[in-house]
C-alpha cells in the first residue's frame, strides 16, 4: 500500500474549528440518546444499550457521537453496494457514529446539494465520493468556511485541493495493469493481432480518466487497434446497450472488450452471448473488466472473464483512521492508496510489470473466492 503523509497544518486547523464549532450538536445528539434510553421500559436491557452506547463512543475515542455526512455516487454496481456497505459498517450507532448517508443516484446536482444539506445540518464531518472529478471548489470552500472537514474517497477530484484528505485507487495504474497482461496474455497465446472495444465508465469520472489513460498508454506503445470506446457509465445496462450496438456495428472484427466494471461487463457478455459471439478463456474474444468484486471472479473463474483488475472498496476504515487522528489532534495521513491485486483464470502470466514495479497475477480459485469480503 502506497501511503504519503504530507504535513497537515490545514487539518489541525479545520480539526480545531469542528471540535471547538461542532461539539454543542455532539452534545446534543448525545443527550437525546441518553432520554430515549432512559424511558426503554425494560430496565436491563436499557442498561445494556447504555453500556453498549457508552462502550462504543469511548472506542470511537472522543465520547461523543459524531456526526458524518456520506455523500455517495449512488447504487450502479456491485463495487458501489460494497463501498456503501462498508461506511455503514464503519461509521455505525454502534461504534459511536451517526452516518447521514445521500445515495447522489450519479447526478452531480444531486451531489452538491447533499453536500450544502450536510453543511446546513452542522455535521462534523463531510465524505465525499465525487461521480465527477471537477465542479468541486466552490462548495468545498463553502465546507472551509463552515469548519467542516472534508474527506474524499475512491474517485479524485482535480479542481479544488480544499479537503483534508483522500483514500483510494491509482485508477492510471489499474489501466496500465489491465495493458500490460492483454500484451504478456496475446504474446503467450500467439494472438498477434488485437482489435479492441473499450467500454468506459462514468464521463468525467476520475476512475474513467484514469483506466483509459493507463490502458491507451500501452495500446498506443504497442500499436493495438481501438476500433471504439463508449461509456456504460459504469452499469450493467449500460454495458449491455453499448456491446449490442458494437456487435452489430463491428461484427467479426474485434477479439477484446476491454470493460471497465464487473457490471458493464455482466452486460456485455450478456449482449455477447445473444449475437452469437463467443468470449471468455475458450472464446473467441478476451475479455476483462475492473473491479473484481465476488460475482465477476466466480465468472473469471468458470472461464468468461479472462482477468479482473481489481478496485478496492473498502476504504472506511482508513477514513475512520483519519477521522480519529483529527479528533486527537494529531497528524493524518492524507493521500491513502489502497491496495489492488490482478486476477486471472489461467496461469500464463505470472507477472506484469507496471511503471517498473512487479506485480503478480493471482490465478483464481474458489477458495480465494469464498473468502472474499465482497
Ligand atoms: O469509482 C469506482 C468505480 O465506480 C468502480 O469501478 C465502479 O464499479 C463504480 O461504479
Amino acid at each position: 500500500m502506497k501511503r504519503k503523509i504530507v504535513s497537515v497544518l490545514v487539518c489541525a486547523a479545520l480539526a480545531a474549528t469542528m471540535i471547538a464549532g461542532c461539539g454543542s450538536s455532539s452534545d446534543d445528539a448525545a443527550a437525546t440518546t441518553t432520554e430515549e434510553t432512559a424511558t426503554t421500559e425494560d430496565a436491563a436491557a436499557t442498561d445494556d444499550a447504555a453500556a453498549t452506547d457508552d462502550a462504543a463512543a469511548e472506542d470511537a475515542g472522543s465520547g461523543d457521537v459524531l456526526t458524518i455526512g456520506f455523500a455517495q455516487v449512488g447504487h450502479e454496481s456491485d463495487w458501489r453496494t460494497a463501498s456503501t456497505q462498508s461506511c455503514q459498517d464503519v461509521f455505525s450507532e454502534a461504534n459511536g457514529y451517526d452516518l447521514q448517508f445521500v445515495d447522489c443516484d450519479n447526478d452531480s446536482a444531486v451531489q452538491l446539494e447533499a453536500v450544502r444539506t450536510f453543511i446546513e445540518q452542522d455535521v462534523d464531518y463531510i465524505i465525499i465520493d465525487p461521480i465527477v472529478s471537477t465542479g468541486w471548489d466552490t462548495v468545498l470552500t463553502e465546507c472551509e468556511d463552515a469548519g467542516i472537514p472534508v474527506i474524499v474517497i475512491d474517485r479524485t477530484i482535480d479542481d479544488s485541493d480544499k479537503y483534508v484528505a483522500w483514500v483510494g485507487s491509482d485508477f492510471k495504474t489499474e489501466g496500465l495493469a489491465c495493458g500490460e497482461w492483454l500484451k504478456a496474455y496475446a504474446e503467450a497465446k500467439g494472438i498477434t493481432e488485437l482489435n479492441i472495444l473499450v467500454i468506459e465508465g462514468t464521463t468525467g469520472a476520475s476512475a474513467t480518466i484514469g483506466r483509459t489513460e493507463g490502458f491507451n498508454e500501452i495500446a498506443e506503445r504497442e500499436g493495438w487497434n481501438i476500433l471504439d470506446s463508449q461509456s456504460g457509465d459504469f452499469t450493467q445496462d449500460g454495458g449491455q446497450q453499448v456491446m449490442e450496438s458494437y456487435c452489430k456495428s463491428y461484427e467479426g472484427q474485434f477479439n477484446v472488450v476491454i470493460c471497465q466494471n464487473d457490471n458493464e461487463a455482466f452486460g456485455a457478455m450478456d449482449a455477447m452471448k445473444a449475437a452469437g459471439v463467443s468470449y471468455g478463456v475458450d472464446g473467441d474474444v478476451i475479455i476483462v473488466s475492473f473491479d473484481a468484486a465476488r460475482t465477476a471472479l466466480q465468472y473469471c473463474l468458470d472461464g468468461e472473464l479472462n482477468a479482473v483488475f481489481e478496485c478496492n472498496p473498502l476504504a472506511a476504515p482508513m477514513v475512520e483512521e483519519i477521522i480519529q487522528g483529527l479528533e486527537a489532534g494529531e497528524e493524518v495521513e492524507t493521500e491513502i492508496y489502497v491496495e489492488e491485486s490482478c486476477f486471472a483464470n489461467e496461469d500464463i502470466v505470472p507477472s506484469i510489470t507496471v511503471d517498473g514495479v512487479e506485480k503478480e497475477m493471482t490465478v483464481l480459485t474458489q477458495e480465494i473466492i469464498d473468502a472474499r469480503a465482497y
